[in-house]
């Protein structure tokens, strides 16, 4: 790795959903240039419309970004993950750090795969990162230089917030960060579909929740009160709210969402190597 911050080049390998969006983060906040980022995506559109949208360069290979860059981006599905370590197998050295950003995928994998101790950083974004709104779960193997590490965590946090983590707790972090904005949508979508139900257009439903979601996230890092202290607040004795989170609670609302996010985490677990 050559001396400075500012002489590292940055490499991707996928030029997919999640490369694009941390691609655009990166650079849109101008923490880095784009002449200093290498992708390559075995799909040529892919890497035709990320150079045309953010200026970056197109590398010939997965092997080419690995040589060329002193920090590589694993931005590939679980599954592709063995074939991809094995093409790089012969082309890495202990001065390269991967950033791996796959569910499950261990460094000792990632390590062991290579053949090389090579300084690995596991990343578990999640999509809101595309609007610059995301939330990163990073976690270090011991030798990732400090400099590096802060490089790469400032790079996430151009795309949102970063929570510092160990690898034990990367596999449930999924089911917290990773995985979770899909359970903000399936809860917005029933509450359009009751306001439907009870004869409300699904534009005023979708425009209130929305609001009521930004609006409650606000309440909830500003006022100071636990989740607990806030829901009583709105919630009378015997008045209208009281009588929703009583269906709520009747229901195991609490041990739904603690049963899909272990289910979450035990598939992150099967899926990972
Ligand atoms: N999407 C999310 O919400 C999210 C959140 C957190 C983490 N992640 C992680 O982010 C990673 C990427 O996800 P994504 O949604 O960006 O996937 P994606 O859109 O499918 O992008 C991956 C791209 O990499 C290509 N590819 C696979 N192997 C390659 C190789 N050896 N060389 C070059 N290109 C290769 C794929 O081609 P093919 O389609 O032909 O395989 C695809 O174009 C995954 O590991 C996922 O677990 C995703």
């Amino acid at each position: 790795m050559v001396l400075g911050a500012e002489d590292w080049k940055i490499g991707f390998i996928g030029g997919g959903n999640m490369a694009g969006a941390i691609i655009g983060g990166v650079t849109s906040c101008g923490k880095i240039s784009p002449h200093r980022i290498f992708v390559y995506d075995r799909h040529s559109e892919k890497l035709d419309s990320l150079k045309q949208k953010y200026g970056v360069n197109s590398a010939e290979s997965d092997v080419d970004v690995a040589k060329i860059c002193d920090i590589i981006f694993l931005a590939v599905k679980p599954q592709n993950f063995t074939d991809l370590l094995r093409s790089l197998k012969h082309t890495v050295t202990e001065k390269k750090v991967f950033v791996s950003i796959a569910a499950g995928i261990s460094s000792e994998f990632i390590a062991k795969s290579l053949s090389c101790r090579c300084p690995v950083v596991r990343a578990m974004p999640n999509t809101p990162l595309l609007l610059g709104k995301g939330a990163t779960a990073v976690s270090k193997t011991e030798n990732v230089p400090r400099d590096v590490f802060v490089f790469i965590r400032s790079l996430f946090e151009c795309c949102g917030t970063v929570s510092v983590i160990d690898e034990s707790q990367m596999d449930a972090i999924v089911s917290v960060g990773g995985s979770s904005p899909a359970y903000v949508y399936l809860f917005v979508k029933s509450v359009i579909d009751s306001a439907v139900g009870q004869g409300i257009d699904s534009g005023t439903a979708f425009d209130i929740i929305c609001q009521t979601i930004c609006g409650s996230v606000e309440m909830l890092k500003k006022s100071g009160r636990t989740p607990e202290e806030l829901i009583k607040m709105v919630s009378t004795k015997g008045g209208t709210t009281a009588a929703a989170v009583d269906v709520f609670k009747k229901e195991h609302f609490e041990d739904i969402i603690d049963d899909a996010m272990k289910a979450c985490t035990a598939r992150t677990k099967e899926l990972g190597l």
